[in-house]
């Protein structure tokens, strides 16, 4: 499963003098540069930003990792994470990885991450940072069977039975990692399904949480 154009950065460079900026910084004895883009902190300063009305977003992050983290799927060791952001990096969440439940000790572990770009080490990495990876060179690395993506204006598709009919296959998932508007990477390109769950517009977690029941249940996992 795959978290695309994700709202996940460090503040960039243009907001690093930003008063709003500077003050969230301090509050947490950090400097400008080294804080994640926040916009439930950042609100007013994302707005000199391009795409600021969707930028800032680790919450979605958050939530997402641990809704797919605790699931049966990856407690069966079925499930592998990437979290891809709008900058081009690619976060792997190795699959014996909790993640942290409380939200600011989140955010300070993806700022460690940002620097160190391996967590807790390199002997013993359960976070793992790349830079300069698009969504197709991570696509080209996992060389799934199938990759679907999944969008509300896509085709209404009985996932149950596509991933009945496919048990075999390695297949790729990807979700928006991203409040509104649409991916930013040409997800058309690389996908062999658009798939539409519901009418109307779901959190990445929803739908996340939908697609490793249907994948579960069509693998006669977690069921008694
Ligand atoms: C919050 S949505 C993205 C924003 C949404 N386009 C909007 O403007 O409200 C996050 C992601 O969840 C997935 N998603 C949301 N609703 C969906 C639906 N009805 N069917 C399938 N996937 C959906 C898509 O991958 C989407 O990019």
């Amino acid at each position: 499963m795959i978290l695309v154009d994700s709202e996940l950065e460090l503040v960039p460079r243009k907001l690093w003098g930003d008063p709003i900026i500077g003050k969230s910084a301090k509050m947490r004895g950090k400097t400008p540069e080294t804080i994640l883009l926040d916009d439930s902190y950042h609100h007013g300063a994302l707005r000199r930003l391009p795409d600021g009305w969707r930028r800032g977003r680790p919450d979605i992050v958050h939530i997402f990792l641990n809704v797919v983290q605790d699931s049966i799927l990856n407690k069966c060791g079925l499930l592998r994470v990437y979290v891809h952001t709008r900058n081009n990096q690619v976060i792997y969440v190795h699959p014996e990885t909790r993640i942290i439940k409380h939200y600011m000790r989140f955010v300070g572990l993806m700022e460690s991450l940002f620097q160190k770009k391996v967590l807790p080490s390199e002997e013993k990495p359960l976070i793992e940072l790349y830079d300069d990876m698009s969504l197709k060179e991570l696509l080209d690395n996992i060389s799934p069977d199938i990759v679907i993506t999944m969008h509300e204006k896509g085709d209404k598709v009985d996932l149950l039975d596509l991933f009945s009919k496919n048990k075999e296959k390695d297949i790729v998932v990807l979700i928006g990692g991203f409040p509104k508007g649409d991916f930013l990477s040409p997800v058309d390109e690389y996908s062999d399904y658009l798939i539409s769950l519901y009418d109307e517009p779901l959190n990445a977690w929803v739908v996340a949480a939908e697609i490793l029941v249907r994948y579960e249940i069509a693998h006669g996992i977690g069921t008694y």
